[in-house]
């Protein structure tokens, strides 16, 4: 299994494109599940999660051909997939499928919509925490299908389509609202999500499927009212870029200290982060290129900072500031409030000299002088990122094991960083 070696204390200075959004991408190809017509999606990054899901929706019958880079192509402009599901042949997505990729049940509201029919495994345990499906179910069960559990699977039928319904979420999922707009752009008639996410990728996925006939009002807004069609038509659309990657190397750089452009990243996509930098010292400037960052010899302050859900801090960025606050000059507070147990990468940065204390959904971060490299393990996504932030600012060798969690949302992260100075490479098994 492949391992990530970093030797910290280099500063990082250059360029890091930025590439196109996973949480965005991930709905966008679920999306093709709508329409017979070809729907092509461009600067889609690669990373192990779209690949899973691309085999998950072949089984389903959406073929997938992918235009790789070709010479003259933009650094970090990403794939092109062209995704089409002529025939769905399959409208089972099996447990070994869902189990890999949980953003893989968000294939249930279009397969119902579609077709009138889905068997769906429900996603089963998650190392952050419980996440149930709940709100998902209830929204397909608002426009119209009937929902049995059965064996692990959840089983919908609406043998004459969906009807457009009210749906009003009890709290924000971006999941439930991904899984309720894909099926209400093939229901008959309006449906108004209320209390819908924010989230840019949501939006993203809104516009998508406007492009492809769909009516909808309010994107942006935590009401979405959608007027479906009774057939989508293929589209084309570009992924927007990823900001958690953005907020991910900003972090970076504000732990190393150094100088680093984010080309193509968008700062209306996460001005709360930037806002938590600034506030800790760091020089952010918009370009149009942009965003730069940079920190030239000054301490960092600590802050205090809760989890919310879009516009507010990302729970997909709290552990990369976990790490940055590791080696703050005093002591910042980290609230977590969409995740319960996504403190798992506390005891990894601990192993590293960190000093956080935790009270229920409470980090109490103590900068330190110096953090020192060690073994560490990754034990989720955003978990492994911030021990490579921390693996940079520490003093000498650190060893990430597990890093395929890495590969799921971080595109050629070893590339990006070491072509900035970072001293990091990949070790294979
Ligand atoms: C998505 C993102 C993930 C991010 C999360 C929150 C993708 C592929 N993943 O995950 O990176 O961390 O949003 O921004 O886009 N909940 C329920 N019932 C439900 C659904 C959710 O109680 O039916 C709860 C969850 O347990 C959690 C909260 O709602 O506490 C938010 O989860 P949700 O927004 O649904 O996360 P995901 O869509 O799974």
């Amino acid at each position: 299994m492949d391992r990530i070696r970093v030797i910290g204390g280099s500063r990082l200075e250059g360029t890091i494109p930025i590439s196109g959004a996973k949480n965005a991408t991930l709905p966008l190809m679920i999306a093709s599940l709508l329409t017979q017509d070809t729907l092509t999606l461009k600067n889609v990054p690669q990373l192990a999660d779209v690949i899973t899901l691309g085999r998950i929706l072949g089984n389903h019958g959406v073929d997938l051909a992918i235009a790789g880079k070709r010479p003259g192509d933009v650094q970090g402009q990403g794939q092109t997939f062209h995704l089409t599901a002529r025939d769905i042949v399959d409208t089972v997505a099996p447990y070994e499928m869902v189990s890999r990729m949980r953003a893989s049940f968000w294939v249930l509201g279009p397969l119902v919509a579609r077709m009138g029919e889905a068997k769906v495994s429900l996603p089963g345990g998650c190392a952050i925490g419980t996440r149930p499906v709940d709100m998902h179910l209830e929204a397909i069960r608002a426009l119209g299908a009937d929902i049995d559990l059965e064996d692990g699977y959840v089983i919908a039928s609406a043998p004459k389509g969906l009807k457009g319904a009210r749906i009003s979420f009890s709290k924000v999922s971006v999941g439930a609202t991904h899984n309720a707009l894909m099926a209400a752009a093939l229901a008959k008639g309006e449906t108004v999500i209320e209390n819908a996410a924010r989230e840019p990728e949501v939006g993203d996925v809104a516009e998508c499927l406007v492009k492809m006939g769909a009516k909808i009002e309010g994107i942006g807004s935590s009401v979405l009212t959608v007027e479906g069609a009774d057939v989508l038509s293929g589209a084309e659309h570009t992924v927007l870029p990823d900001r958690i990657e953005t907020g991910t190397y900003a972090m970076a750089v504000a732990a190393t200290g150094g100088d680093v452009m984010l080309d193509n990243a968008r700062a209306d996509l996460l001005e709360e982060p930037l806002d938590v930098l600034r506030a800790a010292g760091v020089e952010i400037t918009e370009t149009n290129r942009g965003i730069r960052v940079a920190r030239n010899g000054a301490g960092l302050k600590p802050v205090k900072v809760e989890t919310e859900p879009f516009p507010g801090f990302p729970t997909d960025l709290q552990a990369q500031l976990m790490a940055l606050m590791s080696v703050a000059d005093g002591t910042s507070t980290i609230r977590e409030t969409i995740f319960e147990n996504r403190f798992m990468h506390v005891q990894e940065l601990a192993r590293l000299g960190a000093d956080i204390a935790l009270d229920g959904d409470v980090a109490r971060v103590s900068g330190v002088k110096g953090l020192r490299g060690a073994q560490v393990m990754a034990t989720d996504l955003r978990a492994s990122v911030s021990l490579v932030i921390a693996g940079l600012a520490a003093e000498g060798e650190t060893v990430i094991n597990r890093v395929y969690h890495l590969d799921r949302g971080f595109e050629r992260i070893e590339e990006k960083l070491g072509r900035c100075g970072a001293r990091i490479e990949r070790l294979s098994a």
